[in-house]
């Protein structure tokens, strides 16, 4: 079956997927890909440290505690050298916790999923993982397995792609081997989640065809305290002609 969409003609094939307009071809997980796979999610999630450093920092709370420990330290120390080095200390030790956290997220999605991807993805008919190579290289993946929350909708998951190989159409053409999955496993939905400072996927994600359908606030302390949103996308799979 062949696909045509935004540009992108995709050979629908479950074992090789190849795009017409870059020098890249989309195949599934082999175990030798398991260390690149790993690297790469890594590697994607890290960048959004300073995104999240910045989110946190909107938050009325953090500004009223930041604005109180100034004005309070400059009324009883009469000098601005406190009160300054005290915010600074104050944001530096921000910018660590959040460091931590957000590296202990990531390492439970490596102990989790991404540890037995074999096992997790390509044991199964309902799931798969593929990744996109260039040359000679891991560029791209994600994964796709069917949704806990409907019956009938597969989740797409672990998109990324290798920063000296974005902007070429790899991850939504990623996008669209799971969307051909979806449609020949007979699913009528193809469902994700984005975190409110991942702007890249989501404008991407809305490119191939996702709509926004939900907003949630991550039901953590951690998650309510830096109102982190988690937003729901799906797309509707069309039915195989
Ligand atoms: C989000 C992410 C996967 C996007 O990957 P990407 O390969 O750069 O995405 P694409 O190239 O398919 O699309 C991105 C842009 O390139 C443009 N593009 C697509 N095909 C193109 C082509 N042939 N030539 C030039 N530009 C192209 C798209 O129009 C899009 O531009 P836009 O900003 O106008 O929407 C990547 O930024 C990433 O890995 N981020 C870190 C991890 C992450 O956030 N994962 C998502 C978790 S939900």
């Amino acid at each position: 079956m062949a696909l045509l969409t935004h540009g992108l003609v995709l050979s629908c094939s479950l074992l090789s997927l190849q795009c017409t307009m870059a020098d890249y071809r989309i195949r599934e997980y082999r175990d030798e890909d398991y260390e690149a796979v790993r690297e790469m999610f890594a590697t994607g999630m890290s960048e959004y440290v300073p995104a999240l450093c910045v989110h946190v920092l909107k938050q009325p709370w953090v500004i009223l505690v930041l604005a109180c420990t100034f004005c309070v330290l400059l009324t009883s120390s009469k000098s601005l050298l406190l009160p300054i080095l005290a915010v600074t200390l104050l944001l530096a030790m921000g910018r660590q916790l959040l460091g931590y956290f957000w590296t202990m997220y990531i390492e439970h999605c490596l102990k989790e999923d991404l540890l037995d991807i074999r096992t997790t993805y390509m044991g199964s008919k309902g799931s798969c993982f593929w990744v996109a190579e260039a040359d000679e290289c891991v560029v791209g993946t994600v994964a796709a397995r069917p949704s806990d929350a409907q019956q009938g909708e597969l989740m797409l998951k672990r998109m990324s792609v290798r920063k000296d190989y974005r902007g070429l159409g790899i991850a939504q053409a990623l996008c669209q081997a799971v969307i051909c999955f979806a449609q020949q496993q007979g699913c009528r939905a193809v469902v994700l989640n984005t975190l409110m400072v991942q702007d890249e996927a989501r404008r991407m994600y809305e490119r191939v065809g996702f709509e926004k359908y939900h907003d949630d606030v991550l039901p953590t302390v951690y998650g309510r305290l830096a109102n982190v949103t988690i937003s729901k996308y799906r797309y509707s799979v069309p039915r195989r002609s």
